[in-house]
């Protein structure tokens, strides 16, 4: 008994500690103005639901039991029974009113959508999202090739600062999900799209493709990393550097093997010769916090298997096992650990 409490009291302690280092994912936690309004509507469409609902169950209840036929006789057919004025009465009012209630509801929806895609700024930041299976390219593009900033699976924004999101995919059709901050944007393969957002509050906030994308649909997460503007501009300096050379042996040994193997054949990593658009650019790959679209975190246990074997962590994803030597591994894990 005493062991099955201690047994509890871990694993709720484990499941809070998860919680609290987690990135946070719901539509029911706004924090921007967009996220705000739509929870909004959401709580008054539940609300007028949740009487209708009421107000079905009382008609239904009592249409149940009242006007049973008690006596064995068949009822007689009148030309105009008691009664049927009342009925239709309360028909046409249902009627009237179910008619208004989703005619406001309409005008809600539409007031509500031209206020969430109300905002603009004359310099925003701009972030190009691409969707491919079942990763997020996001480009923080510049007029000067080499300021570029290219990452993976996580969205640096200022707070309370507009940004505009351009969207695109490179496969087939995704959906970048924010709930925290806005509604669902479908990213179109050869279609240039754009939406604005605003996050207000400071964290990190978790999104999801909400667009059935294949296999591994359900890992194909995102981060929102909302920071401020200071931090930002801090953060966007650094990923603008190539990566750094190699200080020690065992980082130089990991490059080696980095270069040697079929990592290079799909991975982007500026300042080595590795320069392939296939998958995530890794340049600054330690400075994420998870790997894998959200799926692992980014410790070097986690980065490790999802080298060796990730096939069995995303079955079907693009990243090709690589049963590499141990010393090898440890030396790749050293030099993509290096990557700040
Ligand atoms: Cu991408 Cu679902």
């Amino acid at each position: 008994m005493k062991r099955a409490a201690q047994l509890g009291c871990a694993t709720v302690a484990i499941m809070l500690s998860a919680a609290c280092c987690q990135a946070q994912q719901s539509a029911m936690n706004p924090a921007g103005p967009q996220a705000g309004k739509i929870e909004w509507l959401f709580w008054v469409i539940f609300w007028i639901a949740f009487v209708v609902y009421v107000l079905v169950i009382i008609a239904f209840t009592r249409a149940s039991t009242r006007n049973r036929v008690r006596e064995e006789r068949p009822v007689p057919v009148l030309e105009n029974p008691p009664g049927e004025r009342g009925a239709a009465i309360a028909v046409h009012s249902a009627l009237a009113i179910t008619v208004i209630t989703l005619f406001s509801i309409l005008v809600m929806s539409i007031i509500t959508g031209e206020k969430v895609e109300g905002i603009t700024s004359k310099n925003p930041v701009t972030i190009q999202v691409t969707g491919h299976q079942w990763w997020w390219e996001v480009t923080y593009p510049n007029l000067q090739a080499d300021q570029t900033v290219i990452t993976a699976n996580e969205v640096h924004v200022p707070v309370g600062k507009p940004v505009v999101v351009l969207t695109n995919s490179a496969d087939v059709i995704h959906s970048f999900w924010p709930p925290n901050i806005h509604g669902k944007h479908d990213l179109l393969p050869g279609y240039q799209n754009a939406f604005w957002m605003q996050v207000d509050q400071p964290g990190i906030y978790r999104g999801q493709c909400a667009e059935f994308c294949g296999y591994q649909h359900a890992h194909m997460g995102f981060a929102i990393v909302a920071e401020s503007a200071d931090d930002f501009s801090k953060w966007l300096e650094q990923q603008r550097k190539a990566a750094e050379t190699p200080h020690d042996p065992e980082t130089s040994r990991g490059e080696q093997v980095f270069l040697g193997h079929a990592c290079v054949m799909c991975h982007t990593i500026r300042g080595t010769t590795a320069g392939s658009r296939m998958g995530p650019d890794l340049t600054h790959l330690a400075s994420r916090h998870m790997i894998a679209a959200e799926t692992l975190p980014n410790t070097r246990g986690a980065l490790a298997g999802w080298i060796v074997d990730p096939q069995s962590i995303k079955p079907g994803s693009q990243m090709a096992p690589n049963p590499l030597d141990p010393d090898e591994l440890n030396a790749l894990l050293a030099f993509l650990q290096s990557l700040q």
